[in-house]
């Protein structure tokens, strides 16, 4: 184990970059090649083979340049809760199975719930991810419009933003609602739900005698890190008497942000929120929670079992966590969250986040000063999403092709790591800025090495006929 942690600790002292650039085609050979029947017997060969396999060519979130996806680096408490949480293996659903750990699981949920801003009846559970947290909550609010309106699933509506995240389509698939079930209302120009729009949705429902069995507002949306206003959607919800789930996946850092918390405003209207401790709190892939303002309602989710979790145990009062998680067996991902609060504290952890959020305005800034670039939104957490704009007005799709292009050849360089998404059906290149060591000249090289790849796409490798059809997109 010592060894181990020292090989991995040196690994990402010495990285200088944040990814090898390897090829599936070129990994996927030596893999193949390992004859998992005949094993090494020492786990210092093993770890050499490691180092070849996968330690060499992992993509290293802890880089500066990492800009891509929702991934952050870890603390180190955190890092020490999941090598206790793994030795000790207990497993979260009966207090037979974990003691303690139940406990410590109840105190972070309570404390969570505070800082939402959630009464004392609120509880919750610590989940998979915010896939799993967004189900969960769909789950209770589907089996809650059934209580009060007997509503057929085909019926059921549940309305997010444009920009909401695909789990919420996923979810309503898997809990059986039909193709027409998610709806996406109409986002501003800062990507945020429009109230307007949903009320008008929520009143088309209405005569079309629909059920809106959740309204799912977001607080950091994936691409944009936009937030919806939480305080006018909880009041159309509350006049149409629907569920209220704010998807914070991202947001939630802000929970425990010294100079941002008010962004969060109106959360704690919600019936159900999803936080990821793995988005914004630094912690290690899983951790993530489903809170509750009214506890009760997480029976939706209770079976009882003679073997594991008989109804006599709950009225004995003995705690358990399976009766409320879509889960059997889990993780004590909450170890990891506990140690990170013991050690640091959350104004810590706050400040980390407030620094990366600082430095996606200032990148903002940066970006929307560069006559190369354009810029879509200045994000009040920490994405950027912009596009290279080559200088002789280039056509619509060379445009594209040379940002797909700076995108993948910086990955292949291994340099750096960021994003792509589309913005009204363009391309456009995304940074998720969740390293407090990122330093502005990090983002000011990064953009330098984007802006080289696209325009030697525009004068090398573009097909000929890509320059023919000027648009100008400057304007
Ligand atoms: C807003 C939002 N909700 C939910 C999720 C899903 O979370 P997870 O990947 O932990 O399942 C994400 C992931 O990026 C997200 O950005």
């Amino acid at each position: 184990m010592a060894a181990a942690t020292e090989r991995v600790a040196d690994r990402i002292r010495r990285a200088d970059r944040p990814f090898s650039g390897v090829s599936p085609e070129r990994l996927a050979p030596e893999i193949a090649a390992i004859d998992l029947e005949r094993p090494l017997h020492d786990h210092a060969a093993a770890l050499d083979e490691l180092e070849r396999v996968y330690l060499r060519d992992a993509v290293y979130f802890h880089h500066p340049r990492y800009l891509a996806h929702l991934n952050c680096p870890v603390v180190i408490p955190a890092l020490l809760g999941e090598a206790v949480l793994s030795a000790v293996n207990s497993s979260l659903d009966t207090w037979d199975q974990s003691a303690g750990g139940t406990l410590i699981e109840r105190r972070l949920i309570e404390w969570t719930a505070g800082r939402i801003g959630f009464g004392p009846a609120a509880d919750g559970v610590f989940t998979s991810g915010g896939t799993q947290s967004n189900l969960h909550a769909l789950l209770l609010a589907r089996e809650e419009a059934h209580a009060i309106a007997g509503a057929v699933p085909s019926r059921l509506r549940v309305i997010t933003s444009e920009a909401g995240h695909f789990s919420v389509r996923k979810a309503a698939n898997l809990l059986g609602l039909g193709p027409d079930a998610v709806v996406a209302v109409e986002t501003d120009g800062e990507r945020r739900m429009r109230p307007a729009a949903l009320a008008r949705e929520l009143d088309r429902c209405r005569r079309a005698g629909l059920v809106v069995m959740a309204v799912v507002a977001t607080a950091g949306t994936t691409d944009f890190g936009s937030i919806d206003p939480l305080p006018e959607i909880a009041s159309l919800c509350r006049s149409a008497g629907g569920w209220l789930h704010v998807d914070a996946a991202y947001g939630c850092g802000l929970l425990v942000s010294r100079r941002r918390r008010h962004l969060l405003a109106g959360i704690e209207r919600a019936d159900s929120v999803t936080v990821d401790f793995h988005k914004s709190f630094f912690q290690p892939v899983s951790s993530s929670a489903l809170l509750v303002r009214d506890g009760a309602v997480l029976r939706h989710a209770a079976h009882h079992a003679d073997y594991l979790n008989p109804r006599w145990m709950a009225e004995r009062g003995i705690p358990n966590q399976v009766d409320k998680s879509l889960q059997t067996t889990r993780r004590f991902d909450a170890l990891k969250l506990w140690l990170t609060l013991r050690v640091m504290g959350p104004d810590a952890v706050g400040e980390l986040f407030d620094e990366v959020v600082d430095r996606a305005a200032a990148s903002y800034a940066l970006v929307a000063a560069d006559p190369r670039f354009e810029v879509v939104t200045r994000s009040p957490l920490s994405t950027l999403v912009f596009r290279y704009l080559p200088p002789d007005g280039p056509g619509r799709k060379l445009a594209d092709d040379a940002n797909l292009y700076a995108r993948e050849a910086l990955a292949a360089s291994g340099e750096a790591v960021v994003a792509g998404t589309t913005v009204d059906g363009r391309h456009y290149l995304k940074f998720t800025l969740l390293n407090p060591e990122t330093t502005l000249d990090d983002v000011a090289h990064v953009l330098d090495l984007l802006a080289g790849h696209a325009q030697r796409y525009v004068d090398d490798l573009a097909p000929v006929a890509d320059h023919s059809e000027v648009t100008h997109v400057h304007s």
